[in-house]
Order: structure tokens, then sequence, then C-alpha cells
């Protein structure tokens, strides 16, 4: 018998992606009669807009999509991506420099599997989104975490980044609005980070996912045209999914320098091909569209943001800086480890969350997935009334902690 595992060294390593863990475990009391409130999801709860699922039915009815089409996705799509950029942050690609890929998270590996050698050190702010170490390490990098807490609204300074900066860091990974925190860089920190890393010759792979949803005066600034230093040195991560409710259709980009992107398209080109063309021309319709979808979408997650800040704050031993972008709350429950709690003493934000499953029925993500232990994401990308019974049965088990 061979010796030799199963599974090989480099994929053993990957964890199960705790957000859909959550989910996962949270449907599944669901679907068991239990009244389960899940503040897990990283989607919205919205349907995709009408207008373009009609594209994608259209679409599905002409042979040309039943086809093979280029790697890198369809030419128009590419184009409008580039246009759409150019309204959307001010920064200038052509088609080109576009990748489509399958999602964003498609797109965040391939970045990183396209810029990475063994050895190469990128710089991740933490709290961090569960999958960017994972694609880091299977691209042979080293991720090097760059801690934050809510002291400064989980926002990095300049000085911080360059405590971390070492002569093998190759990249930085900038992130605004970010997923676990909702923390959104002002213009300033982020022209003053970009300075930075073009005077060290860095890379920046931005993740530009939640551009459009920033609340309460908060403004999105794209570190790419923000920072014109950084010439050809910047990769742009985008997609559909959060914008246009467009999750499950599974349509990401990158952009990026030619060569970059080149070799990008040849890996997809062995690993995927063509993202599906149906969910191409969906895209089409939702990037060459106007932006009211997301208007409509901002507004209900304004009011569910303010609504869970408070009510988070509310409860003892519960600390929430106001998140400005995303759906994401990422309260500290730091307070609360190693208290008794209906005959038990969780002492990780793990441990406490399987208690709030059981015990209130409610799912939060434990932070220990997003690099920073002692605190919980809640997405508020669900219902109004889901939203406040949720956060309410959490305050009422929370406030039992002695
Ligand atoms: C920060 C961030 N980037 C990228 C993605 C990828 O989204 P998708 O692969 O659904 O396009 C997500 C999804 O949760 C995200 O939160």
């Amino acid at each position: 018998m061979s010796t030799r595992s199963r599974i090989s060294a480099r994929i053993s390593a990957i964890s199960e992606s705790a957000t859909l863990a959550v989910d996962a475990k949270a449907k599944a009391m669901k679907a068991a009669g239990r009244p389960v409130i899940g503040f897990g999801a990283g989607e919205p709860d919205f349907p995709t807009p009408g207008y373009i699922v009609e594209a994608a039915i259209e679409a599905a009815r002409d042979p040309r999509f039943h086809k093979y089409t280029p790697a890198g996705g369809l030419p128009e799509l590419k184009k409008a991506i580039a246009d759409k950029t150019r309204r959307d942050s001010g920064y200038q690609a052509e088609a080109s420099q576009v990748l489509v890929t399958n999602g964003g998270k498609q797109a965040v590996y391939q970045a990183f599997a396209t810029l990475l050698d063994p050895g190469d050190e990128v710089l991740v702010v933490a709290p961090y989104w569960t999958t960017y170490p994972e694609a880091i390490k299977l691209a042979g990098g080293t991720q090097v975490s760059v801690v934050t807490d809510e002291s400064t609204g989980y926002l990095a300074s300049v000085e911080q980044l360059e405590a971390a900066r070492t002569e093998r860091t190759k990249a930085l990974l900038f992130v605004s609005p970010s997923n676990p925190t909702g923390a959104v860089h002002p213009r300033e920190e982020t022209v003053a980070i970009g300075r930075w890393a073009a005077e060290h010759g860095l890379w920046v792979v931005t993740d530009e996912i939640y551009e459009h949803l920033v609340y309460g005066g908060a403004e999105f600034t794209s570190i790419a045209t923000a920072v014109p230093e950084l010439g050809d040195r910047v990769v742009i991560l985008n997609g559909v999914a959060k914008t246009y409710a467009m999750t499950g259709w599974r349509v990401g980009w990158l952009i990026g320098p030619s060569d970059v992107v080149k070799a990008a398209t040849n890996l997809q080109s062995h690993a995927t091909s063509n993202v599906s063309n149906v969910a191409q021309m969906a895209a089409l319709a939702a990037v060459s569209g106007d932006l009211s979808a997301v208007a409509e979408m901002r507004a209900a997650f304004d009011r569910r943001r303010q609504t869970m800040v408070r009510m988070l704050n509310e409860i003892p031993g519960v600390l929430c800086p106001e998140p400005k972008g995303a759906f994401y709350a990422y309260p500290s429950v730091k307070e609360l480890l190693g208290k008794e709690l209906r005959g038990h003493r969780p002492a990780s934000s793990g441990e406490l969350a399987e208690l709030i499953l059981e015990e209130a029925e409610v799912a939060v993500v434990p932070s220990e997935a997003f690099g920073t232990p002692g605190y919980f994401r809640l997405s508020y990308a669900l219902g109004d009334d889901d939203l406040v019974e949720g956060v309410s049965r959490l305050g009422k088990l929370l406030a039992e902690a002695r």
C-alpha cells in the first residue's frame, strides 16, 4: 500500500470557508424546522433586477452563446466593463486589460497566482475576508497580516504597513469598503497608502467589489485612480455580485496591465475557459445599465445598518464601531469571553457563536477565520423584521452572561 497521503499538502492546507460553513449549518437547522435567523450570508437578499434576467433568457435562446467563446470574456462585455470602470471610479483601462472571471473569487485567485512566486509576501490588513489567505497560500505566496482593531475603526495606517514591509514584500492587498468590517478608507488615507506603496515599488491589488455600498457621507475612493504613481503595478478586482444582487451568476473581473491580464487569461484558458455566456450577457446588461437597483438596495442596507449597530451597542459586552460600507457589522465580543452563559464558559468567539446558534437560534460568523479572534461578523443583508428579531434574541441571551 502506498504511504503517500491521499490529499496533497497544498490542498490539505486549505480550510473550509467559515462563512459558507455557518450559512450551511444555519440552513440545515432551518430545514429541520428550527426558526434560525442567519446573519452569515454575504449576499444581498434582493432578487436580480428583471431586465438583467431578461437579457440572460434572450442569450440562452441564441445559438452563438451555446458555444465556447474567448476564454478571457466576450469582447462586448470586456468593453462595457472598461466603460463602467471609467464611469464609476474614473480609472481608464482598455477592454484588452479586462479578464472576465467566474465571480470575484476567481479574480482574487488568478491575480495572486499570476503575481506571486514562492516566498513573495503580500500585506493583508486583518480582519480580512477568509478567501484571501487561501488564495495567496495556493499561489505559493506568504501572507503578512497587518492587524487592526475597533479603536481605529479597523483602518491600517501607513506606519503599520511600513512596519510590516520587508525585502520580500511584493504586494499590498487593499480592500475598501472592507469585508468583514465595513471599514472605508477616507480619500486622504487612501492616497497616502497608495503613494507609500508606489514609493516602495509594491504592487497594489485592490478589491473594489463593494464600491457602490457606502453610507452616511462616506465615499468610495479607487486607489488605482487616486494614485496614478502606481503606474502599471495595480490590479483591480470587481464583479456584479454585490452591486446587482447577482451572487449566483458568477461573473467577476480583473483589470490590470496587459502582461498580467494576458498571463492570467492563459491560466484561465486551462482552468475554466470562458465564464458561462448566458451569465456574461446578464452581466453585460447589468454593467451597461444604470445604478438605480443598487441605489434602492443601498437605502435598505443603510436603514438596517443603523438599526443593527444601535441594537448591538445596547448589548452589554458588545462593542460595534459604525461600518461605513459593504453590508457587515463587526462587533467585538471580547468582554463576553470566559463568562458563564447557560452552563457554558465560551472561551473564543467560535465557541460563543456555537452556543448562540444552539440557544438563541441565531447564526453569526465567528471572527477566527478573519484573522482577529474575539469578534463576530453579522451581515445586515436580510429583512428588517428578521434583523430586529435576531439581534433581540442575541441581546437577550448575552444579557445572561455572568
Ligand atoms: C471582499 C470580497 N471580494 C470578492 C468577493 C467575491 O464575490 P463573488 O465571487 O461572488 O463575485 C466577495 C464575496 O463575498 C467579497 O466579500
